[in-house]
């Protein structure tokens, strides 16, 4: 039986802290107002079926222009903390030089709009709209790019660190790498899996030398970085299987959290490349292993993985899915969670920056969706957080992917992650039912403080 709203409240501390996330690309719109660059995104969307539905985010939900409606709806929800992205060609248009004082004003109106309604603000710097014009200089491929992004790092730290609960270097380096370099899914779009593990490495030499300039700089606010990860498992018990789990788990998770941890590239993973292997500079892995003052883990489902490459198909297997065909499978995050804390021992706190499922939503005539399915998503996933912190995992908070309906990237808008609705003919936003009972779960946390 899952627990009850009060039963599942009483599980965490007073201190634990709940939130909603979105980022910068799949929101604002304004895509070329007010001297914003261009990002990588905004041209990947114009390649000819790089987007499922031909899509893009010049408007997206134009959060951009609706800032203040979006802040008394976040509040609205009871949260402790939002989680949002700075778009760095909106703040400095060729991501290095000249900084936009519009763009700059805009994050400054969400911070203050955020503190000013109670709520705490977690920044994350690269959220995946790298400016384009550094993509045409080699993009995350050069170690300019990461010269760049620290000097970009210092930047917001300077301006609005004093007013940041956290901030993130990146979010999901793995994506960013593999389906943008190597699968081409992704912008920059680009299929090479030598320049994927080289962009790998110079994100996590970026974080790194960002994390050091920043308390060089003196940061007063936690620093820490956003890692996706779908525990592996083996789709049967046959050694071959076991194996190739055991590797894609390399690939997917310690090829980041053991330089992030440990200062070394997992060996078995390394081998495995060969000559895709990364060129890593001497000090470079030093540099990386920073101490963190938190971890986000964005946690979707499990991957079930075979010798033979081919994916598991989990609905033939009766298993339940979301709208992305992704397995709902809560147990998987505690999992996860415990093989974290197993394999790196001085683990910092962690915060699940990101969990929540696309369903196919019906909108009712008065623009209200009945979304149980993703209510009850949340609510298994939120169980499996407590009882990774039941067995000593060092968990901090939890954030809804999404506040609302955005850009699903490829997917375009038709796939919605959001507690909040968009219609996005009128861009009205309509709380689902799960932001209701998002609510009042949270009034239950209030309360026993
Ligand atoms: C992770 C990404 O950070 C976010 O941007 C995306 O929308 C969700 N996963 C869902 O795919």
């Amino acid at each position: 039986m899952p627990d009850s709203l009060q039963r599942l409240a009483q599980r965490f501390p007073p201190d634990f802290l709940w939130g909603v996330a979105t980022s910068s690309f799949q929101i604002e719109g304004a895509a070329q107002k007010d001297g914003k660059g261009a990002s990588i995104w905004d041209r990947f969307c114009r390649q000819p079926g790089a987007i499922a539905d031909g899509s893009h985010g010049d408007m997206a939900c134009d959060h951009y222009h609706r800032l203040e409606q979006d802040l008394d709806l976040i509040a609205s929800l009871g949260v402790d903390c939002y989680r949002f992205s700075i778009s760095w060609p909106r703040v400095q248009p060729l991501g290095q030089g000249a900084w936009n004082p519009a763009g700059l004003d805009f994050y400054d109106r969400l911070i203050d709009g955020l503190s000013r309604r109670g709520i705490r603000a977690f920044a994350t710097l690269n959220h995946w709209d790298l400016p384009q014009a550094l993509q045409d200089e080699g993009g995350w491929g050069s170690r300019d790019t990461v010269h760049s992004f620290v000097n970009y790092a210092r930047g917001i730290q300077a301006r609005f660190g004093d007013r940041l609960a956290g901030l993130t270097t990146h979010n999901e380096p793995w994506v960013m790498a593999t389906l943008g370099h190597e699968q081409g899914l992704f912008a920059p779009g680009l299929k090479c899996r030598r320049l994927a593990m080289q962009v790998s490495h110079h994100l996590l030499l970026s974080h790194g030398l960002a994390l050091q300039a920043l308390r060089a700089d003196g940061a007063r606010e936690p620093l820490g970085i956003v890692l996706n990860i779908s525990p592996c498992e083996p789709a049967t018990d046959s050694p071959e299987d076991r194996a190739a789990a055991r590797l894609a788990d390399g690939q997917g998770r310690r090829w980041y959290t053991d330089p992030l941890f440990k200062g070394v590239y997992p060996e078995d993973v390394w081998a495995d490349l060969g000559p895709d292997a990364p060129l890593v500079q001497p000090g470079d892995l030093a540099a990386i292993a920073q101490p963190l003052d938190y971890l986000g883990v964005n946690y979707y489902t499990r991957s079930l993985v075979s010798a033979s490459g081919q994916p598991v198909n989990v609905k033939a297997a009766g298993r339940p899915v979301t709208a992305m065909d992704w397995e709902i499978y809560p147990p998987g995050l505690t999992h996860l969670l415990l093989q974290l804390k197993a394999d790196y021992p001085g683990l910092p706190p962690v915060y699940i920056t990101e969990n929540g499922g696309a369903f196919a939503d019906a909108v009712d005539a008065d623009g209200t969706v009945h979304d149980h399915d993703r209510l009850d998503y949340l609510r298994h996933h939120i169980a499996a957080v407590a009882d990774a912190r039941d067995r000593g995992v060092p968990m901090a908070g939890y954030m809804v992917w999404s506040l609302m309906d955005n850009f699903e990237w490829a997917s375009g808008y038709a796939k919605r992650f959001g507690i909040v609705h968009v219609d996005y003919q009128t861009l009205a936003r309509t709380p689902k039912a799960s932001a209701r009972w998002w609510q009042a779960f949270l009034r239950e946390c209030r309360a026993r403080r």
